[in-house]
């Protein structure tokens, strides 16, 4: 089984800001004014705007070389690869993957109340009502800060079960994602890093390469597919 992790970097070349950027801030704004229960509860309109301002940006963007590899991956090996993403945007799945989204969904709402989660395209206003209970509760469906990251049973047991682990685009500084290669390590699988620059568990890792991943993942996949 390869399990990989992709984060914000597998984006960056679509045209979507890594997380982390200059000043550290995600599209001017500090994480805990937009990436919070708290932020979330004091200023709706704001936690609100911002994701409608991602959600409608989606629609700016496309797959690139990297999402498309990956793709091209689980079709040669079906049942054998499992996708984690901490990225809510639907690049990967545009693509024609079938990512585990750990972080939430950009195109989803969930609902506060009663937990239903749908579709979702178009702004979400505060206090939109779910159609299922009927409470003004839905909000963007995204992991905040504090949050218990989703499907954490079915990518623990792909950690368990897996040979080699690939983390992709991410700069490391989040957990649990950034504990996974300590848990691939622990399987006795290999592990390898494919990011522009050494990330904060770089020394984790058995392999590293440095660069765009528009150009490292087809790479490593012609490797592995020996295409
Ligand atoms: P970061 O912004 O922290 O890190 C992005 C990483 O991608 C950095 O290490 C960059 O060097 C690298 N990078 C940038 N451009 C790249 C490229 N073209 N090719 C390869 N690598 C590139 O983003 P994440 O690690 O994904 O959480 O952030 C993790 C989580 O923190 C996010 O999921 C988000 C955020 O708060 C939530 O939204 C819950």
């Amino acid at each position: 089984m390869i399990v990989v992790l992709t984060g914000a970097g597998v984006s960056a070349e679509s045209g979507l800001a890594t997380f982390r950027g200059p000043g550290g801030l995600w599209e001017g704004h500090r994480v805990e004014d937009v990436c919070t229960p708290a932020a979330l509860a004091r200023t709706p309109e704001l936690v609100h705007r911002f994701y409608d301002e991602r959600r409608a940006g989606l629609d700016r963007v496309e797959p690139n070389a990297a999402h498309l590899a990956l793709a091209r991956l689980e079709r040669a090996r079906p049942g054998a690869v499992t996708l984690v993403t901490q990225n809510v945007d639907d690049l990967h799945a545009r693509a024609g993957s079938r990512p585990i989204a750990m972080h939430g969904q950009l195109r989803s709402a969930l609902c506060a109340r009663c937990g239903e989660r749908r579709p979702w395209h178009g702004p979400l206003p505060p206090a939109s009502r779910c159609p299922d209970c009927d409470a003004p509760a839905l909000r963007p469906d995204i992991v905040f800060f504090g949050e218990m990251p989703l499907h954490m049973d079915s990518i623990e047991a792909a950690l368990a079960d897996c040979d080699l682990f690939v983390s992709i685009g991410t700069s490391g500084n989040v957990y649990p994602a950034a504990g996974f290669v300590r848990m691939a390590r622990a399987t006795g699988a290999d592990t390898l890093e494919l990011n522009l620059e050494p990330s904060e568990g770089t020394d984790l890792f058995d392999q590293h390469r440095h660069g765009p991943a528009s150009v490292l993942v087809p790479a490593w996949i012609n490797e592995v597919l020996g295409t």
